[in-house]
């Protein structure tokens, strides 16, 4: 599938990049957002890309030479923002990109179980590294813990019905599939799931993707960093996929703009038209917000 990156006019309006400036792209993925700035900071301004995915991130640097000499890419956690920019050297920086959650490909060729829609192993890992992955969560955890994770970072209001549904899957075998886990979820959770505006397994595997990469920690983490290192008058954009990750933002943005360290240039966040959500589904729940280092 073509990778179309979510909110691209807006995210170039908000980081207004222009000739000569240096940008992070603190989650590159496929490139889509790094490139169109690559396009305006030219001849010399630079974009740092961090990927921690080192799949996605050799699909990229395959093409790095292509695409531009210009473009530094690396394969970390924005998590470590202070550290990777001391250790590439890179310094006066004119504004930061946060795109966070998966990529197209996660969900559509990675093989890792991040749809519910394919049948794959309960992974869902973007480092794999972490030893932590979907199916240990799923068969291994406290089932308590495992309520408390869909209530909070899937907002699943029927949490423990599941839960008590895992935990007595997996008395009889090892739940190690996606289709597994959706068939549990079919047996338990209502027909008419949400009135059908979301898929019934989406909840579920929000929050057990956010368990597994610990997701909303490391976005507080990495946008304090962020604002420690741009310049005055740098722009600091967050693109979020769900409730959970925008209230982090907003709130994280508010705190710092009554410490006078930045000022807020997206009262409401802005989200995609019409026409964007037609062209681009995954685009629906994207919410962006943006602000400028005092
Ligand atoms: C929504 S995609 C970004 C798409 C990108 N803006 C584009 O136009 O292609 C998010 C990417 O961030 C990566 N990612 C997730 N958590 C990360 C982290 N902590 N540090 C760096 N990259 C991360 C994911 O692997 C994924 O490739």
């Amino acid at each position: 599938m073509e990778h179309v990156p979510v909110l691209l006019k807006e995210v170039i309006n908000y980081l207004d990049p222009k000739a000569n400036e240096n940008f992070i792209d603190a989650t590159v993925g496929e490139g889509g957002h790094t490139i169109a700035i690559l396009e305006r900071n030219k001849p010399k301004g630079k974009v740092l890309g961090i990927e921690i995915d080192l799949s996605v991130y050799e699909r990229l640097k395959e093409s790095e030479a292509k695409i531009n000499k210009r473009l530094i890419l690396i394969n970390d956690s924005y998590v470590n923002l202070e550290k990777i920019l001391k250790e590439n050297d890179f310094q006066s920086v004119d504004g930061i990109l946060f795109d966070l959650g998966m990529c197209s490909w996660h969900l559509d060729e990675s093989g890792r179980g991040f749809s519910y829609l394919r049948d794959e192993p309960l992974d869902m890992r973007f480092d794999y590294e972490n030893y932590l992955t979907a199916a240990e969560i799923i068969n291994f955890w406290d089932i308590k813990e495992i309520e408390k994770i869909l209530k909070e970072f899937g907002e699943e209001r029927y949490g423990h019905r599941i839960a008590l549904a895992v935990k007595e899957a997996r008395s009889k075998e090892r739940i190690v599939g996606t289709k597994q886990l959706v068939s549990i979820l079919k047996r338990v959770l209502p027909k008419d799931y949400e009135k059908g505006r979301i898929h019934f397994a989406t909840r579920t595997f929000q929050a057990l993707r956010i368990a597994v990469n610990d997701e909303l920690q490391i976005i507080k983490n990495g946008i304090e960093q962020a604002v420690e290192i741009l310049k005055p008058e740098g722009r600091i954009v967050v693109i979020s996929f769900h409730s959970l990750e925008d209230r982090i933002v907003k709130n994280i943005f508010k705190e710092k703009a009554q410490a006078g360290k930045l000022s807020i240039l997206t009262k409401k966040p802005i989200m995609p038209s019409q026409e964007e959500i037609k062209n681009n589904s995954r685009s629906r729940s994207a919410k962006l917000r943006a602000a400028k280092i005092i």
